[in-house]
């Protein structure tokens, strides 16, 4: 487990970044794992623009998003589909079919769940796995108390990220109480990992996850055990940290492997 820790939100993501293109660049047909929130938005701002002005190509490249609302079809203004085409998918080259979202909509929940895992195996499996993390530990939407060995399903929102998410909604009365998400065995599949935070509002998740006991209380926990785990924060969101850890880092090292 590498923890990097930034000075700015903005370092934050321009090291995620980095990682994500020298990814792209070894493997022109990497199979992305993608995250939702107000986090990777910085990444996915310097993706757009490194494909733009540098070329970074998309082409080959197979994503998978880690979760959606039920309920939510992709028009809706706070679907997590709504979210990818707006800030990534429009601005990128990655063929239509090759992107896969959960989908809210789904008649038979279940089934469609069993498609997504089938259609990750199919795709030869996560090569890099885009992480936030929730103000309670969660990773895509498993909650605390979710198994550490789950698969994609669905899943209750908890009060607490029904409180954090309920900016995203005009009308409160809308936010959907159920998810369809990546379970955090799926997680764990995934070849790298690279889970992101900023702000203090997540420095307690952030101990927690990097410096408490492996519990299902706190999902994030599970990436201690993970082989190759990148864990890029800013200060704030670093600031319980008890360890040292290192502010700057040569990329180079990191990236030659
Ligand atoms: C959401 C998503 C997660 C995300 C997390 C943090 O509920 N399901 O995938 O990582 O909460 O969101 P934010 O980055 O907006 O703090």
């Amino acid at each position: 487990m590498l923890v990097i820790v930034k000075e700015t939100s903005r370092q934050m993501s321009a090291e995620a970044a980095e990682i994500v293109a020298n990814r792209l660049r070894k493997k022109p047909n990497l199979v992305i794992g993608f995250a939702t929130g107000s986090t990777p938005l910085g990444l996915y701002k310097l993706l757009v623009r490194m494909h733009k002005e540098d070329g970074l190509d998309f082409s080959k490249v197979t994503t998978f998003n880690l979760d959606e609302y039920v309920g939510l079809p992709p028009s809706h203004e706070a679907s997590y589909g709504r979210y990818m085409r707006q800030h990534l998918f429009r601005h990128l080259n990655i063929p239509e079919q090759s992107i896969h979202l959960p989908d809210g909509m789904a008649d038979d929940v279940d089934a469609h769940c069993e498609w997504y895992e089938e259609e990750i195996r199919k795709a030869g499996g996560i090569d890099l796995q885009i992480l936030g993390i929730g103000a309670n530990g969660h990773i895509a939407f498993n909650e605390p108390g979710s198994s550490l060995g789950s698969r994609t399903r669905i899943k209750t929102l908890a009060g607490t990220t029904l409180r954090d998410n309920a900016r995203f909604f005009k009308r409160r009365q809308d936010l959907p109480k159920y998810a369809i998400t990546m379970g955090v065995g799926t997680i764990m599949d995934a070849k790298e990992i690279l889970l992101l935070a900023t702000g203090r509002g997540k420095a307690e998740a952030l101990r927690a996850a990097v410096e408490g006991p492996i519990t299902a209380q706190c999902p994030a926990s599970i990436v201690q055990l993970h082989r190759k785990v990148f864990i890029v924060l800013d200060k704030d969101a670093a600031s319980k940290l008890a360890g040292s850890y290192p502010d700057s880092w040569h990329s180079s090292l990191l990236l030659e492997r």
